[in-house]
């Protein structure tokens, strides 16, 4: 072979290798943490506490115990490198759901009074007709998270669940409720242990919900019901939480179902020379779900539109807030 054709043949190989492109995320490859095992963390949600991102998720990795279900947290200074810190939840069916029962789409809120972090998460039965939310709590960010109960929201169906932080500190549940056939924005009680007040039901049949502040506008972004098959996520903008709500958009050419992904959350970083926000969202694979992949991309944001660019590698300056790619 040829010099060149060995310097062909060694890119090609370093192109088709699953992990992540060296410096960069790189969407839909294989993430290793720390201990070179791939990451589990689906349908998660992101707390930064000091300069710690801390990434919770459904943690459905191979070989665990079939009665129990798990919620991982990894820890990163630059979304890039994650150091796995436990399984912070490991739980057992809690209040007899029965056989399949689930927890889905974690997300963990700190509460500055009480101190304690609170973790949220969909709560079901293998058929998904509970439809309720699940509580477990923790006096630090990396567990144990101690499961306290469940229920409906506003005694509203609840079935994916999204996180909200506004810029006044206010922690918000977005969750998908039927018959409704809407997402809901619903403010947490002060001791974040419940739903206290509905600000929005915005109309339309999405999930996936999540919503980010930026320049002023409110931004939710969802994806229709179509169990674990992509399809199109939309966004549409509000200037308060408690809308009107503009129509829905698409956030990419609908034809490509949002690159083969379902949003989960949007991650703002605020640096000293500009503010980025990351699209996060699982692609998944109903048949291996310990498989399924992480698509995170800066978006094009700006005076009420939105983008999700083509996925490629891409890099962030979490100092600056600037991200390339
Ligand atoms: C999706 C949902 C996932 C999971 C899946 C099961 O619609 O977003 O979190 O519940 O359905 O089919």
């Amino acid at each position: 072979m040829s010099r060149l054709a060995a310097c062909c043949c060694l890119a090609w190989l370093l192109l088709l290798r699953p992990g992540n492109v060296s410096g960069a995320i790189t969407p839909g490859a294989v993430w290793f943490d720390n201990r070179g095992q791939q990451i589990q963390a689906h349908g998660g949600g992101i707390l930064k506490v000091d300069d710690t991102f801390f990434w919770f998720g459904e943690d459905r990795s191979q070989g665990l115990d079939p009665n129990k279900r798990y919620v991982s947290c990894y820890a990163s200074k630059d979304l890039e490198h994650w150091t796995f810190r436990d399984q912070v939840l490991k739980l057992s069916d809690p209040e007899n759901f029965g056989p399949g029962w689930l927890i889905e789409r974690p997300k963990v809120f700190y509460n500055a009074a009480t101190k304690k972090y609170v973790l949220y998460a969909h709560v079901d039965d293998g058929t998904y007709k509970l439809a309720r939310v699940g509580i477990a709590i923790s006096d630090t960010v990396d567990g144990n998270y101690r499961y306290l109960k469940s229920f409906r929201p506003l005694g509203l169906e609840s079935r994916d669940i999204g996180q909200f932080i506004d810029d006044d500190g206010t922690a918000y549940l977005i969750f998908e409720s039927r018959p409704t056939k809407g997402f809901v924005i619903a403010r947490l009680s002060p001791d974040y242990l419940n739903v206290e007040k509905q600000m929005s039901l915005v109309p339309a049949p999405l999930e996936g919900g999540a919503v980010v502040h930026y320049k002023g506008l409110y931004y939710v972004i969802g994806s229709h019901l179509t169990g674990w098959s992509p399809n199109p996520n939309v966004y549409a903008t509000a200037t308060s939480l408690e809308g009107p709500w503009t129509e829905f958009k698409n956030i990419a050419p609908p034809a490509l179902k949002t690159y083969n992904s379902q949003s989960s959350t949007l991650l703002r970083i605020i640096g000293t020379k500009t503010t980025s926000v990351i699209f996060m969202a699982d692609q998944w694979k109903p048949k291996e779900l310990w498989d399924s992949r992480y698509l995170w991309m800066p978006l094009q944001i700006d005076g009420g539109q939105l983008l999700l660019p083509e996925p490629r590698p891409w890099t962030i300056d979490i100092n600056t807030g600037e991200a390339k790619y």
